[in-house]
């Protein structure tokens, strides 16, 4: 299996530039399903939920040419409208299918993805929706059988919590339905903004879109003919991720390709850590602090604090010079599978519910640790960049989800990093 090994306390400097977004290129690559003909994808991040998204689109019948940023899909030729338990069991967001299969082929067979390391994640406002939208729904066998014959149609959908994918699914579903649907409580989310853009795009009206009230008039049932290309926005999260780099290293180093809106969460935690920033059109430059203070994070859905980037701001607190962070996590039930990891390495992290006192030590210290999900693991990686000697992060499959050529990123900046195996 793949690890990483990071010989530590490098100076970082240089620049790098931002992937596309893995998060937004997953409901577009599903979005695609609503069209018979073909679409090409840009700025595609090449991380392995993509390409398993886009081998579930094969299995289906779809017709896809994918070389690392570039797809060009043609879903006219789909034949099967089953996503099986071996291809989302991989990747929870293959969900994501559920809306754009059911409403276009009038059902489908959807795996339930089972349990995750971050919390239980149901999809029972997925499901909820899609019954008010007309939807018989059944569970059975592990899979969400979904039927709508004469299609679905519109409804008023209220969104007891905000959920992004929930969002989307209904999104998608919306438009193709008969009639309209107002989607209360939606995620603000700017990969569900990329998501309403392609449909407005493509000629569907789409009201409402970066707000909590949305609003779709669906094609009654007619595909969809997408603007071609589409370009995938920079990942916020991943760009968020270097800016930690910058900060626990006290580095200086630039970003290219970022959307600084889409990350000023993270920009507002830095800045108040001490860190400033050179910000031009696309392109942004840490500075780092003087002396790192602590913070204060509560993760919300956007434009808060993003959950994806609670994990790496915890190794960044870790260092402080004096003073206790506190970081309390609201989304999901279970997110800290990453401090004992991070305590491995010698940060003093301390939990109470769903609360987690970051106190700051001296020095970090190299060893073996493993990775429990994307965001845990970058978590790391940043920690072992701060640490003495050598550190090896085990499991890196989750990063490899994720985020594109990270150590090829973080070793054009100037850390000592690289992968290897022990099989
Ligand atoms: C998406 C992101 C993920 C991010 C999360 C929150 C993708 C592919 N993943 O995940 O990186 O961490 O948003 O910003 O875009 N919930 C329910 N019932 C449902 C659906 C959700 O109770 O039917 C709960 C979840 O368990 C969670 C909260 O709602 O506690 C938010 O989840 P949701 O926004 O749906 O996250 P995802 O779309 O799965």
């Amino acid at each position: 299996m793949d690890y990483l090994e990071i010989v530590g306390k490098q100076k970082l400097s240089g620049e790098i530039t931002i992937s596309g977004a893995k998060n937004a290129a997953l409901p577009v690559v599903a979005a695609t399903i609503l069209s018979d003909q073909e679409v090409t994808l840009t700025n595609l991040p090449d991380v392995v939920d993509i390409r398993t998204l886009i081998r579930l689109l094969g299995m289906l019948g779809g017709e896809v040419k994918h070389d690392k940023t570039v797809a060009v899909i043609n879903n006219g030729s789909i034949t099967s409208t089953k996503a099986i338990y071996e291809i989302v069991s991989q990747m929870r967001a293959s969900i994501l299918v559920l809306g754009s299969l059911l409403t276009r082929f009038g059902e489908c067979e959807v795996s339930l993805p089972g349990g995750c390391a971050i919390g239980q994640r149901p999809i029972d406002l997925h499901l909820k929706a899609l019954e008010a939208m007309g939807a018989a729904i059944e569970i059975k066998g592990g899979y969400v059988r979904a039927e709508a014959p004469n299609g679905l149609h519109g409804a008023k959908i209220i969104f007891d919590k905000i959920t992004v994918g929930g969002t989307e699914n209904i999104i998608m579903a919306a438009a193709l339905a008969h009639g309209t649907t107002e989607i209360i409580n939606a995620a603000r989310e700017p990969e569900v903004v990329q998501l309403c853009e392609m449909i407005a795009q493509a000629g569907v009206s789409v009201e409402g879109i970066g707000t909590g009230t949305i609003t779709i008039e669906g094609t009654g049932g007619k595909p969809l003919v997408f603007a071609d290309p589409i370009e995938i926005i920079p990942d916020r999260i991943e760009a968020g991720t270097y800016l930690c780099a910058g900060a626990i290293t006290h580095s200086e180093i630039t970003l290219n390709k970022v959307n600084q809106e889409h990350i000023q969460a993270s920009l507002d935690k830095l800045e108040s850590m001490g860190c400033s920033f050179t910000i031009e059109k696309e392109r942004i430059t840490i500075h780092p602090a003087k002396q790192l203070k602590p913070v204060s994070i509560i993760t919300t859905e956007y434009p808060g604090f993003p959950t994806d980037m609670q994990a790496q701001f915890m190794a960044v607190a870790s260092i402080v010079e004096e003073g206790e962070s506190l970081i309390e996590e609201r989304l999901f039930e279970n997110r800290f599978m990453h401090v004992s990891e991070l305590n491995r390495l010698g940060t003093d992290i301390w939990l109470k519910g769903n609360t987690a006192a970051v106190r700051p030590v001296k020095e970090l210290n190299g060893a073996v640790v493993m990775a429990t999900d994307l965001r845990a693991s970058s978590a790391l990686v940043l920690a072992a960049l701060a640490a003495n000697g050598v550190t090896q992060v085990k499991r890196i499959y989750h990063l490899d989800r994720g985020y594109d050529n990270l150590e090829g990123k973080l070793s054009a900046l100037g850390a000592d990093i690289t992968r290897k195996s022990d099989r």
